[in-house]
């Protein structure tokens, strides 16, 4: 039995600008230069970690409880947008890459460090098309760190080498190899030189290609 854990923002479906024009509003508010470059470095990472990364040298001027406060504005702007999200963005080859993964028999997880993975699941219809749903509540701990994608093996009963992980960001293709799992970068992360296999879409997957 195979498994394969996809990650979701940036796999699935394209959040990335959703997520900019929110962070690009508070470092907009305090002064701090934000653009699409620093939004890219932000793939897979956490909504604290990336707070501490756009605030940058001046993480310092802040009390824990005023960055709460910020990643908690940050969180309404972006929930307020996901809003507008529907089954249509879903990306490119999903849906026809999730039901040969299907009709194969191989298991299927997502592992994300969103801790709206569900809501977004939910807003493009996939909710019910995994077997396993990791979040960011369910595994705080932030992608290079292998715990999302450990305890979605887990979820799916497998052990680690029975799985692979599809990824679009430099920290979850770190993620997965720590985790001991075969990995695919797409997108952003394609041609990763910690992955197995690199594409440009999941429209140029095949499961035979996915599972190696
Ligand atoms: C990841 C995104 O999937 O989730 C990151 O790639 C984001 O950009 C992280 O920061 C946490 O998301 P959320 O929805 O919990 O703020
Ligand atoms: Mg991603």
């Amino acid at each position: 039995m195979r498994g394969v854990i996809f990650d979701l923002d940036g796999v699935l479906v394209s959040t990335d600008e959703l997520h900019y024009h929110a962070w690009k509003s508070i470092a907009d508010g305090l002064g701090i230069a934000f653009d699409e470059s620093h939004n890219h470095a932000l793939r897979g990472v956490s909504r604290m970690e990336s707070l501490e990364r756009l605030l940058g040298d001046r993480a310092g001027e802040f009390t824990d409880e005023q960055k709460h406060a910020l990643a908690a504005d940050k969180n309404d702007r972006y929930r307020a947008s996901l809003k507008s999200l529907t089954p249509r963005d879903r990306l490119a080859g999903v849906d026809r890459l999730l039901e040969e993964l299907r009709a194969h028999g191989v298991r299927m997880a997502v592992a994300s460090a969103s801790k709206n993975a569900r809501e977004i699941l939910d807003r493009i219809g996939l909710s019910a098309a995994f077997d396993a749903v990791v979040d960011g509540v369910d595994a705080p701990k932030s992608k290079p760190d292998p715990q999302a994608f450990v305890l979605a093996a887990e979820r799916l009963g497998l052990e680690p080498p029975a799985c692979v992980v599809v990824e679009d960001a430099d920290a979850g293709v770190r993620a997965a190899r720590a985790a001991g799992m075969r990995v695919i970068a797409v997108g952003a992360a394609a041609g990763h030189p910690e992955a197995d296999d690199s594409c440009t879409s999941l429209g140029e997957l095949t499961s035979s290609r996915l599972l190696g």
